[in-house]
């Protein structure tokens, strides 16, 4: 029962549509507007000085919001000596000393929870919304991890067998463990990977994306301020083709969690295997060309609103985001009108406004990549809905979100990271070659499905090779120890973040035999 944790709670929400509760939020964003953020490698507490990259607003380019030193080579050899020299120490600490750690570190989170918001809308381009879920998802994270370090670790397992003879079974910590995090959840996935690497006993070195390293470098700053030894754990920002293979390729790097996408999950796995020294793991969570599949029994209603919020919240910019949504032909043609009818609502602009639904993609390449993908739909005549841009989005990477037609998922090549809803249609009696079409994605992360037919839903459930599946609600936002998150096939290895056995692979075994 340990394992799954029924005595959890998550974290509490705000009410965004108290006045008394934005207030803070209000000041924290002026604050931050007016703050010199900086992030630089941090290496046992300390910081090397350099030349700084400024670091700049994705909504409105000509905001400066702060400004990062990248890692050198000395900066990752030093950090891989330091936290090689106190990685046993930390492993040989007690579980429920690491967890207190990470248990102060929650109520940090709480306590800086506007400023932390603020940088994560300001560097990230998140929505109020997304800011908020995030700083929860990062709490929820510390202590679902540390309840779980409590539980596994201290104790050794005692094991039955013959008499005259004792066993027991224990976990322990690896050793160094490199966290590499991705730009979309700048701050809970960067705290996930980290937390749960710190909870098993190893030591970290966190390799933030190369568009978020202020929100990481606040982050570390409560992680230290919370307990972890500095010599722990170092942060080391830059880009991560120039110093991922500095990282991967060294033979002190005890294991691996790496989010992003799954061509660089690959290029990592193959560095893994060619470099001398141990065999260790790769916890890869990657990305997915995900899909819902409604019929003609689903509520139009409901369907629109969670096709809606799982296609464009956070600028379609979630691994777990709907791309392809098969609707039923009975249906299709008044489900679109309502869809293109829901569209044209949506608020395009500043993420810091409470009234935004959409705001910017990362980055240039973010935009241009999805323009191209645009541009091709819009040539071959599959454009079926695109909302403007207004005025207010002209100094930002913003992209108007479309829906398009396509024939089947089979046509898109890869995951389509942004505001992009494309639709196919199924005849009664297709069902199961939909479902043969999303496996044959290769990817296997989140699925959908809008029906009342509870016999379809087992249906579905027993051929569909995807991580997540969500039958009647939108298919983002898992919550840890509610919905644990990742899936399978080009998608990830598992095992799954906010879930029971998470902590498992950062972990070794041993048994202990004793002839008494
Ligand atoms: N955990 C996130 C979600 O469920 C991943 O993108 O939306």
């Amino acid at each position: 029962a340990h394992l799954y944790g029924e005595l959890r709670t998550n974290a509490a929400g705000l009410d965004l549509t108290d006045e008394a509760t934005l207030r803070p939020l209000d000041r924290a964003l002026q604050a931050a507007a007016a703050h010199e953020w900086t992030a630089a490698p941090l290496i046992a507490g300390r910081s090397p000085a350099g030349s700084a990259r400024p670091i700049h607003d994705p909504a409105d380019l000509r905001r400066y919001v702060g400004s990062v030193i990248e890692s050198s080579r000395t900066d990752v050899e030093q950090a891989l000596s330091t936290t090689h020299a106190a990685a046993s120490a930390w492993a040989r600490t007690a579980a429920a000393v690491r967890a207190a750690c990470l248990e102060r570190l929650a109520d940090l989170y709480e306590q800086h929870r506007a400023e932390l918001m603020a940088l994560c809308i300001r560097e990230a381009g998140r929505t109020v919304p997304d800011a908020l879920s995030e700083v929860r998802e990062a709490v929820d994270f510390c202590r679902y991890y540390a309840a779980q370090a409590r539980a596994l670790f201290d104790t050794p397992r005692r094991l039955s067998g013959p008499t005259g003879e004792s066993n027991h079974f224990s976990l322990h910590a690896r050793g160094i463990f490199l966290c590499i995090s991705p730009w979309n959840f700048p701050l809970a996935i960067f705290t996930g990977q980290i937390a749960a690497a710190l909870a098993a006993g190893n030591a970290v070195i966190a390799k933030p994306a190369e568009q978020t390293p202020l929100i990481a470098a606040l982050a570390v700053r409560l992680m230290l301020l919370a307990g972890i030894p500095a010599e722990v754990l170092a942060l080391i920002p830059g880009d991560g083709s120039r110093i991922g293979p500095w990282l991967t390729g060294d033979s002190r790097i005890a294991g691996i969690a790496f989010t992003g996408s799954t061509q660089t999950a690959q290029a990592i796995q193959r560095h893994l295997a060619e470099r001398p020294g141990p065999i260790v793991p790769l916890i890869a969570e990657t990305g997915g060309i995900n899909a819902m599949i409604a019929d003609a029994t689903a509520l139009p209603e409901q369907l629109v609103r969670d096709v809606l919020q799982s296609a464009f919240a956070s600028a379609g910019q979630r691994c777990s985001a709907l791309r392809v949504l098969y609707l039923q032909e009975d249906v299709a043609d008044t489900v679109l009108a309502m869809l293109r009818g829901a569209l044209a609502t949506q608020v395009l602009g500043d993420p810091g406004r409470l009234s935004t639904d959409i705001g910017p993609v990362i980055d240039t390449t973010a935009r241009e990549t999805l323009e191209a993908h645009a541009t091709r739909m819009i040539a071959d005549g599959r454009l079926l809905a695109r909302a403007e841009l207004p005025e207010t989005c002209a100094h930002g990477h913003f992209v108007a979100p479309a829906i398009f037609r396509l024939d089947g998922i089979h046509e898109l090549e890869t995951e389509v990271f942004g505001p992009f809803l494309h639709i196919v249609r199924w005849r009664a009696g297709m069902l199961d070659e939909v479902i043969d079409a999303i496996n044959a994605t290769g990817y296997g992360l989140t699925l959908g499905v809008h029906t009342r037919i509870e016999s379809r839903v087992r249906h579905i459930a027993a051929r569909a090779r995807v991580g997540n599946l969500y039958v009647n609600r939108n298919m983002i936002g898992a919550v840890v120890g509610v919905q644990p998150f990742g899936g399978e096939g080009l998608s990830g290895t598992g095992f799954k973040a906010g879930g029971p056995h998470y902590l498992l692979r950062f972990a070794t075994e041993r048994t202990l035999t004793v002839n008494t």
